[in-house]
Order: C-alpha cells, then sequence, then structure tokens
C-alpha cells in the first residue's frame, strides 16, 4: 500500500452525501421528524472517504459523529438541506442521497409554542422541493446520481419510477419487509436497480458493509468500459 491518497480508487474524486432526518419546525419547542438515524449515509460518507474521494456530508440532526476527514455540513430542515445540496452539488462527481426528508412542512410556523385550546389541531402542511429531483435536472454528464428509495408495497415498480423521474443513474431500495432492515437499525436488505432495469438484491448485512457494496457499484459505473 501506498501512503500516497492519489493511489486509491476515488483519489481526485468529489462525493456529495446526504444523511439523516429533516426536521420540521411547527412552534418553538415542536417539530415533525421522522425515525431516520443517518447510519446508512454516515457509512456512505467514511467508505467514499476510505477510497480516497474528497466527501461532503450534509446531514439532519442525528446522534452521530461525523465520520473523521469528511466536510460535515449540519441543516435541520429540508430547505436548508436543498440549499446545502445546491451549494456543493455542480462540483460533485458522486451523490449519494440517503436522506429521509420530510415530504410536507408545516405550511408557517407559529412564533409562540402553540396552546392546547380546542378539542383537535389541524395543522397546514405544504410539499417540500424534492431535493434529489431538483439535482436530477440540473445534472450533467459524468456525473453520478444515486437516490434511495423506501417503500412499503409494490416495491419495484415504485423504485423504478423514482429512478426515472429524478433522473438517477441507480437507486437503492432499501426493504422495509425484512427482519432487521429499515432506516432505525443496523443492518439493511438493498436491491440496487440500475438504468437498464437490471436488480441486484443483496443480503442482510450490516450498513458498512451495504455502503461498501453501493461503493462497489459506484466505482464499476466510473470505470471506462472496457478498462
Ligand atoms: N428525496 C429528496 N427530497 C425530498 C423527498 C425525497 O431528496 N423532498 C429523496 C430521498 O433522499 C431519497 C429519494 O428522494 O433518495 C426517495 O425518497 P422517498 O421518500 O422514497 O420517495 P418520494 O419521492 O419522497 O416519494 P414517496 O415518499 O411518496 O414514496
Ligand atoms: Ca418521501
Amino acid at each position: 500500500t501506498s501512503f500516497f491518497s492519489a493511489d486509491l480508487p476515488l483519489s481526485g474524486k468529489k462525493a456529495l452525501v446526504t444523511a439523516g432526518p429533516t426536521w420540521e419546525a411547527i412552534d418553538p419547542v415542536r417539530y415533525i421528524g421522522n425515525h431516520s438515524s443517518g447510519k446508512m449515509g454516515y457509512a456512505l460518507a467514511a467508505q467514499l472517504h476510505r477510497l480516497g474521494a474528497d466527501v461532503t456530508l450534509v446531514s439532519g440532526p442525528t446522534n452521530l459523529d461525523a465520520p473523521h476527514g469528511v466536510h460535515f455540513v449540519g441543516v435541520t430542515s429540508a430547505a436548508e438541506m436543498l440549499d446545502a445540496c445546491l451549494a456543493y452539488f455542480d462540483h460533485s462527481d458522486i451523490t449519494v442521497m440517503s436522506a429521509a426528508v420530510a415530504d410536507y412542512t408545516p405550511n408557517a410556523v407559529a412564533d409562540r409554542k402553540i396552546k392546547k385550546t380546542g378539542d383537535g389541531l389541524t395543522l397546514e402542511l405544504v410539499k417540500t422541493k424534492d431535493i434529489l429531483a431538483t439535482l436530477g435536472s440540473r445534472k450533467r454528464a459524468g456525473q453520478l446520481l444515486i437516490g434511495f428509495a423506501l417503500e412499503t408495497h409494490d416495491e419495484q415498480s415504485h423504485a423504478r419510477a423514482k429512478l426515472q423521474q429524478k433522473n438517477l443513474d441507480f437507486i437503492v431500495l432499501n426493504s422495509m419487509r425484512d427482519e432487521g432492515a429499515g432506516f432505525a437499525g443496523d443492518t439493511n436488505k438493498i436491491t440496487i436497480i440500475d438504468r437498464q432495469n437490471q436488480a441486484e438484491t443483496f443480503t442482510l448485512k450490516s450498513k458498512t458493509e451495504v455502503a461498501a457494496d453501493i461503493c462497489d457499484r459506484i466505482m464499476r459505473m466510473l470505470k471506462p468500459s472496457g478498462g
């Protein structure tokens, strides 16, 4: 092995990874969130760094420490995550969006704590901007864009639709059906679906091993054909 990072497979490549949930404020003390732990995205950022890439990790709130050697950008809401991604995407060779971004956000944040008055409470929510689709529409030749899909039914057809609609190079389908898989735990069972409509299903493994499988696919796609 060599001391020089130029010898690593992803040396000279810039990578952008999103991870974790987003928190959408309701009032000064409450938010709408989700159960994403961020582990999958942090494992991806760490693995891309190990392979020599220059990695920026844009993360929603998690309990994890930023991986060593990775440029860390902490955000809270979906709108902040979009802004952070737009700041890095154009220079990114490899972008992997594993964050569990809120689909809807309160249409206004109450400036004071909402008091318990009526018997019910209705919040008005508006759709967030789809970060991945936004990047997909800006993607240039030579950039790789990878998304995740979390589905509970008609998994592969929904994932294929997202691959097309968001202009991705491949999509990682997270199985929610299998015991031990899912976005809160330490293991994942994934299927990678590519633009040739090929689906490759992996066994249940640690998120570190899943990250290595995803990076293997990325490296294969970056190799010039016949090389
Ligand atoms: N995503 C995003 N911005 C959003 C919503 C989703 O960047 N506002 C990204 C996620 O990071 C993921 C991919 O889009 O890589 C798919 O997310 P998913 O929730 O599975 O799909 P949606 O398009 O949001 O559709 P739905 O939730 O209705 O299945
Ligand atoms: Ca969603």
